[in-house]
């Protein structure tokens, strides 16, 4: 597992709840290995640790237990100086709300600017990369305008932009569609997909939205402040992943638990108890419900 881009073993993330003190756990044993250059999407209800997991791949916070591995560098240890280089350098961020990303001041081609300068990105090739940019998300006449003066779809179009600047290899996108229509909010999924089969950048799409799960390569489910299973693409050789089956898989934890999906709880009426039947003539193990009346 060595060529994984990003390695998260056991993470956990405790806060203090204001209110009485008492910390909680908002991530619990987190393992999350994804390859470079992959499109992947994290779904998963209110507050089951979405965004709190994105801001620790993202380097804004750090882990209270358990290794985080980007790009070779343990984001977990790292010293202020190296999560500032991590931060404007490897990783690019994108938020929900159009004015998280773009200071409402400055133009649009002066945000995807600033956001160079930040990153001490070569002045030299500034000028040509913030054309390229505007054009990348179709917004090239818009380049004068400032945030009030642009749509919403737009203004997430210019931030993903903003959030390219720098040239990221990883691009970690926190609900980047929650304030947006429907229509719009593909038009944002196919630029992500487009940066990434075109550009190879690998991307992490936190969201609630369930559109994403077929839309990413791999997509995990998060579900009570941990991860309970991903769905992913079945490759077979020379096929774009686009084009072939999903298989549904479940994480066992460290306690040897098991999240059964919820379509399967529906559809077979799984309830109570269970039975693991070994078929030692195949080497398969089947489940069956166990009448326990
Ligand atoms: N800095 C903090 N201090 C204390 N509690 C926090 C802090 N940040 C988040 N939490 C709590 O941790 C839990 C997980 O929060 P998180 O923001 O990761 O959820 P989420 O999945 O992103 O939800 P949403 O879909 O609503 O954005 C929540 O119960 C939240 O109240
Ligand atoms: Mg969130």
């Amino acid at each position: 597992m060595n060529n994984e881009f990003i390695q998260l073993n056991q993470v956990t993330k405790n806060f203090k709840d204001p209110a009485s003190d008492i910390y909680f756990q908002a991530l619990r044993g987190i393992d999350l290995h994804i390859k470079q250059g992959t499109l992947s999407s994290i779904i998963g209800p209110s507050g089951a640790g979405k965004s709190t997991l994105l801001n620790i791949l993202g380097g804004m916070t750090k882990p209270s237990t358990g290794t985080v591995i980007v790009d070779e560098l343990p984001i977990h240890s790292l010293d202020e100086a190296g999560m500032n280089h991590y931060r404007r350098n490897i990783t690019g961020f994108l938020w929900q709300l159009p004015e998280r990303n773009l200071l409402p001041h400055l133009t649009a081609e002066d945000n995807i600017t600033y956001s160079m300068e930040v990153a001490g990105y070569p002045k030299n090739k500034r000028e040509k990369r913030v054309k390229e940019l505007l054009h990348a998300v179709g917004l090239y006449d818009r380049k004068k305008h400032k945030l009030g003066q642009l749509s919403g779809g737009e203004a997430q179009r210019i931030s993903l932009a903003v959030a390219l600047a720098n040239e990221p290899k990883l691009l970690l996108a926190d609900e980047p569609t929650g304030e947006l229509d429907s229509e719009t909010t593909m038009e944002i999924i196919s630029y992500l997909q487009q940066l990434n089969r075109d550009d190879g950048i690998t991307i992490v799409v936190v969201t609630h939205d369930n559109r994403f799960e077929r839309m990413s390569e791999q997509s995990f489910n998060i579900l009570d402040v941990t991860i309970a299973g991903l769905r992913r693409s079945v490759k077979s050789d020379g096929k774009d992943w686009r084009d072939v089956v999903r298989e549904e898989i479940s994480v066992v934890n460290q306690f040897g638990q098991v999240k059964i999906p919820n379509r399967l709880i529906e559809k077979y009426n799984i309830s109570g108890y269970l039975r693991f039947v070994e078929d030692d003539e195949t080497g398969r193990i089947y489940i069956e419900p166990v009448d326990h009346n």
